[in-house]
């Protein structure tokens, strides 16, 4: 047997063993994507968390997707293969910067993006993510709402809605470096294409899109629509899930590519790792975990 497949096989043994569930994100690497039991974007993920049946949860994306897995699964076992996979977004926002918003702004709500740390969760009254973020703005009652901590989600959301926010200046790097000047020759040069972007991205840019949607929100576009091209406006991770369920199409990604590095750290050799040691484990201290899983409770409550 090759050394890949040995990796695999151990892979599966220890998994068993473990009563283990590997969960994905859809910009895992391919091979990770293969392997996992369930891959989807950030709500299809907390769905899953919500349901396992399982002993441990291997969590194949970054810190803040494991930790909401943590959230939901106090008495399972939640590793991340590396703990340095983080989210620079989820970095751009702390507790005290939502409980200054809150001091300023004693009657509004806080709703905020599933890319946050579980403290911020914590101070949140309402969780989102990118597949429902514009059903949850539309289901809150206060009249007004801080959205945090991704600006160009919270334009999109407050577009959608026609609600007033007070918004967080927080934004993905991979996304908001996607510009107009990227964009525009690929569709000169492909104007059949149909242009999907993740609401991450700038407000200019989902102006020119003709869907706007989670990663998992993607697969319904294509299905939907009768087209050949695709131009997709996300992290370039995407081709591949995209191009395995609809090999009769062609995805276009802008240049240079999207990508995030933090999502590229879990290896096959990591997981093994992580399925063997049990390490490294994501935990939530029990009081931060209680009041985090209010905000994310309430949000899959809502859709
Ligand atoms: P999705 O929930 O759409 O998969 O987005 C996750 C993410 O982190 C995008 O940068």
């Amino acid at each position: 047997m090759e050394g890949g497949e040995i990796l695999l096989e151990r892979i599966q043994v220890l998994k068993k063993e473990r009563k283990a569930v590997i969960l994905a994100h859809n910009y895992q690497p391919p091979e990770i994507q293969d392997l996992a039991d369930f891959v989807g974007d950030s709500l299809g993920l907390a769905r899953r968390a919500a349901e396992v049946d399982a002993e441990v949860i291997v969590f194949c994306g970054v810190h803040f997707m494991a930790e909401t897995a943590a959230i939901l699964n106090p008495d399972r076992v939640t590793v991340l293969p590396e703990p340095k996979a983080g989210c620079p977004l989820a970095d751009t926002v702390t507790p005290e910067g939502i409980r200054t918003l809150r001091n300023l702004y004693p009657r509004a709500a806080v709703v905020t993006y599933v890319n946050s740390t579980a403290a911020v969760k914590a101070e949140s009254d309402y969780c989102c993510t990118s597949g429902n973020a514009v059903e949850v703005v539309r289901a809150v009652e206060a009249s007004q709402i801080i959205f945090t901590p991704d600006k160009n989600l919270g334009h999109y959301v407050q577009k959608m809605t026609g609600r007033e926010l007070i918004i967080w200046e927080g934004c993905c790097p991979i996304h908001d470096r996607i510009t107009v000047e990227m964009v525009r020759p690929l569709a000169e040069k492909h104007p059949r294409a149909l242009i999907i972007a993740h609401p991450e991205c700038r407000p200019e840019v989902l102006e020119m899109a003709h869907e706007v949607a989670s990663t998992s929100g993607m697969f319904g576009v294509v299905e939907r629509t009768d087209r050949t091209e695709y131009i997709i406006l996300t992290e370039a991770g995407m081709g591949y899930p995209l191009q395995k369920r609809f090999p009769e199409k062609t995805f276009l990604f802008p240049s240079p590519e999207p990508l995030c590095e933090d999502m590229k750290r879990i290896t096959l050799e990591k997981v093994e790792r992580a399925l063997r040691t049990l390490e490294p484990r994501v935990t939530v201290p029990e009081d931060v975990r209680r009041r985090a899983l209010r905000a994310v409770e309430r949000m899959l409550e809502i859709g």
